[in-house]
């Protein structure tokens, strides 16, 4: 089994109870902090199977990290996407918007490109169109504005604090928080959250054995819809447009959709875990 996010090792412990005796579990995450915790939380678990392997990568390389670790067909590959609780908790890491840190929100610290940069460097048309397209927020071209007036911007909460301002008070979300859209727009462009996921889910096809499940837990309707696509195109023969009246692509089904509708969590769930709300899952089997 393949893990993608391994983040603090949750689902890779349950996964790991169930593939005993003799099941192998890969768990990679680009978050080295994660990794440290999920190797913990694995070490204390009773086992008689092989220990887990885990490693630092991106999944958008998933089929060679999966190979490199001797996992080159897997009969199950899940991904989780977003960031983790504690990653969210940490002020640190400047994801949260009701904690002060640094603009940073990087899943990998070696990467790049912080939000620091993304906030105070781009155009501010840019920016606006970025939290418009990965917030969904209708009030992106304000939001910009008011950043852009306000640069440079250090700390999340001055971020928190421009896009509050920029929002009218009677707009603000009933539910929300009204600087959660345009944090996750910027966390998700930092990251390219979308980037990595569409090469992802072309990686866990190499890897999966006939019958093999894909899993994939999405919080963000970009990237569900991103996975319905994934999902609908490759459980089709045929991907020619409609108006092609012979098939020309020579496309070939390589799996079937176990989900018709996304699962989503039960009341229950969402009530005793909230930032399982936005959850919805999509499982498909390799052919
Ligand atoms: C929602 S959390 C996973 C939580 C995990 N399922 C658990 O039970 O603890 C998502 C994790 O995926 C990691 N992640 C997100 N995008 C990634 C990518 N492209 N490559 C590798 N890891 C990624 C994040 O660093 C984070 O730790």
């Amino acid at each position: 089994m393949v893990d993608c996010t391994i983040g603090f090792g949750g689902h890779s412990r349950l996964i790991l109870e169930r593939i005993q005796p003799g099941g192998r579990l890969l768990g990679v995450d680009r978050d080295e902090a994660a990794l440290e915790v999920a190797e913990a939380t694995l070490a204390g678990q009773d086992r008689s199977g092989p220990a887990p392997v885990l490693r630092r990568g991106d999944f958008r390389d998933l089929a060679q990290i999966a190979r490199e670790a001797g996992f080159d067909r897997a009969d199950g590959v899940l991904f989780d996407l977003g960031v983790s609780s504690p990653q969210l908790d940490d002020p640190a890491r400047g994801f949260s918007f009701r904690k002060d840190g640094p603009l940073d929100m990087r899943m990998d610290r070696r990467s790049p490109l912080t939000a620091a940069q993304v906030v105070n460097q781009l155009p501010e048309r840019d920016l606006a169109r970025l939290i418009r397209r990965l917030g969904e927020e209708r009030w992106a071209a304000r939001i910009a504005r008011f950043i852009v007036d306000r640069r440079p911007l250090r700390t999340t909460l001055q971020l928190a604090a421009a896009v509050e301002a920029a929002i009218p008070r009677a707009a603000w979300p009933a539910d929300i928080h009204p600087a959660t859209r345009t944090f996750q727009a910027v966390r998700m462009h930092v990251n390219d959250e979308l980037g990595a996921l569409a090469e992802g889910l072309g990686g866990a096809l190499e890897i999966l054995l006939p019958a093999g499940r894909l899993v994939v837990i999405a919080f963000h309707s970009l990237e569900d819809a991103a996975v319905k696509r994934f999902l609908a195109l490759e459980s089709r023969d045929c991907i020619c447009p409609p108006q092609v009246p012979v098939c020309a692509c020579d496309h070939r089904a390589s799996l079937r959709i176990l989900t018709r509708k996304p699962i989503r969590p039960t009341p229950a769930e969402a009530a005793e875990n909230p930032r399982s709300r936005s959850a919805r899952l999509r499982a498909a089997s390799r052919l």
